[in-house]
């Protein structure tokens, strides 16, 4: 064969990886609404960046047909490219292809890009639409799968990984995306389940669309399994593109830094009239973040879940933290199941990859009820004091108004050894709030007053000005100061030069036991 009949095969053999279904197959994709594999990478990699791994690969199973069925690349597109110049390793499932299921070879190419990935020290990002387990390959198929979980497991807290899910993505195969760091879905298009509506229906009785089962809004405001939608595809990437901007590579580097565009000294005199002059009103804890960080740049995470707690990324002088915060306008900002279990993957999740933590308090407590005892609230509120409590990175705390009872130590308090503890004038630092206070500590003599209801209020005013201030935890030293909120900024971003070497040592152990 000639050179020129070699260049000629090579050809033909990468134009028909580019299509290995053919034409219709992909006019099917585009009808259902969804982009190809290929075009999906297109729109998260930097412009002619993408390198591709394996396009060649072919699946070795005879069985149930599928001699007949063997399309080039085996249904994955994996690579490597650049998001904003940063290398990031990618893989793409192609529904075209057997329904994007995963065989051997399949799962191959995915362990194969996921192993240089840890190597690098890079990001994985995987793009999911599958029917699942490649039927006609059986086991192999499970054992591919595992191979990818165990990889997955691997790379936690070393490399960051996230999940869009772009398709269906059910039984086993959903675990992969769950025990990656972020999981995004596309709206009306992207389905996670266990067992589908048909088994539901067979095994309870009850009657579900793929929708209310599995949709990216049940997972996004339900489970809390998606910390992202998206509108459409297109928005999808951007969404991870702009996630990127906010994180390292890996846990060995530093959050990248961008030049800083909003003037660090910057002070705001308004802050402090968002607080409500009756300390029962509601304040929406956004418009805080937003005048602190720069040019009100905040990339919230799980907004449609756990509303009680805002948790997101921002940049302070141009550099990358994870804010968490009680949000007084949802529950009055209480901690709930899902407000700390949202706040303890976050905390984790900044902790492992070195972004400093940035904490606004307004919390008066943790969430009564039944529901929540018998849901565990003692367990998942623990998550939260343990990632706060286990974390190493700069810790810095805002207390604006509530800080009560065991919520109060749980939101990053100097005792479980957070760094910079400052409290607005407005702070109200105590055991609980003082309505319920005095009628705990005060009941006999209300009992026997002549005006019972003008008494309570008495004492309400005394233990208002005796305790529901930051100054008693200031003078013993809980607090490092208290501020004039207009100087909020400027004194979170000298806290984080200050820490800029902050360095903990940490008692030998193979892992700690966090309450699960
Ligand atoms: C082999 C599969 C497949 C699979 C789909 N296809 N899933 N081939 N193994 N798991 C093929 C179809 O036969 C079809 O081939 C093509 O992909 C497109 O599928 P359609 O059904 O036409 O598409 P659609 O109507 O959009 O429905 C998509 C779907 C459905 C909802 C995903 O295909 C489906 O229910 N598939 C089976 C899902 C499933 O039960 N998977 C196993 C789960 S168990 P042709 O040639 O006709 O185009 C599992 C365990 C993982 O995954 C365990 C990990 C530990």
């Amino acid at each position: 064969m000639s050179h020129e009949a070699k260049l000629e095969l090579l050809r033909q053999k990468l134009a028909q990886a580019a299509a290995p279904a053919g034409e219709a197959a992909i006019a099917r994709q585009h009808e259902r609404g969804k982009l190809t594999a290929r075009e999906r990478i297109e729109l998260l990699v930097d412009p002619g960046s993408f390198i591709e791994l394996d396009a060649f690969a072919v699946h070795r199973t005879d069985a149930f047909g599928l001699a007949d069925k063997r399309f080039v690349g085996d249904g994955v597109v994996t690579g490597h490219g650049t998001v904003d110049g940063r290398r990031v390793c990618v893989f793409s499932q192609d529904f075209t292809v057997l329904g994007g299921s995963l065989g051997e070879v399949f799962a191959a190419k995915i362990c194969k890009i996921m192993d240089l990935a840890l190597t690098i020290g890079c990001p994985i990002i995987g793009i999911n639409d599958s029917g699942g387990a490649r039927i006609q390959e059986g086991v192999v198929s499970l054992g591919g799968y595992a191979e990818i979980f165990w990889r997955n497991v691997q790379a936690s807290g070393v490399v960051p990984q996230i999940s869009l899910i772009a398709g269906p993505c059910a039984g086993g195969a959903v675990y992969s995306p769950a025990i990656t760091d972020f999981i995004l879905m596309v709206d009306r298009i992207a389905h996670m389940f266990i067992t589908g509506p048909e088994i539901i229906k067979t095994v309870t009785g009850q009657e579900v669309t793929f929708e209310e089962l599995g949709g990216a809004q049940t997972h996004a405001t339900k489970s809390g399994v998606a910390q992202f939608v998206a509108p459409t595809e297109a928005d999808a990437f951007a969404q991870v593109r702009r996630l990127l901007s906010f994180l390292p590579s890996n846990n060995l580097d530093d959050p990248p830094a961008t030049a800083a565009d909003d003037d660090p000294e910057r002070g705001d005199d308004s802050l402090i009239d968002i607080i409500p002059e009756a300390s029962h009103l509601p304040y929406d804890m956004r418009q805080i973040i937003l005048r602190v960080v720069d040019r009100a740049d905040f990339f919230e995470v799980h907004e449609g879940f756990g509303g009680s707690l805002l948790v997101g990324f921002a940049r302070l002088d141009g550099r990358p933290v994870g804010v968490v915060a009680n949000q007084p306008a949802v529950l009055a900002g209480v901690l709930d199941i899902d407000a700390s279990v949202k706040g303890a993957r976050f905390v984790r999740f900044c902790d492992a990859f070195n972004i400093p933590l940035v904490t606004f308090v307004d919390v008066p407590g943790f969430l009564p009820g039944l529901d929540q005892e018998h849901g565990g609230i003692i367990k998942h509120g623990a998550k939260l004091l343990y990632a706060f409590a286990e974390a190493t990175v700069p810790k810095l705390t805002v207390i604006t108004r509530k800080a009560y009872g065991g919520a109060y130590d749980v939101m990053c308090s100097k005792h479980i050894r957070a760094d910079v503890n400052l409290a607005w004038p407005t702070a109200e630092i105590a055991v609980m709030g003082p309505q319920g206070a005095v009628k705990i500590i005060f009941r006999e003599e209300i009992a026997r007053a002549a005006d019972p209801e003008a008494r309570t209020q008495e004492l309400v005013a005394e233990y208002v000005e005796r305790f529901a201030n930051p100054y008693v935890a200031a003078e013993r030293g809980y607090l490092d100061a208290v501020i004039d909120p207009a100087r909020t900024r400027p004194l979170l971003i000298r806290a984080l030069r200050t820490l800029d070497g902050k360095r903990v040592g940490r008692p030998a152990r193979k892992h700690g036991n966090i309450p699960l």
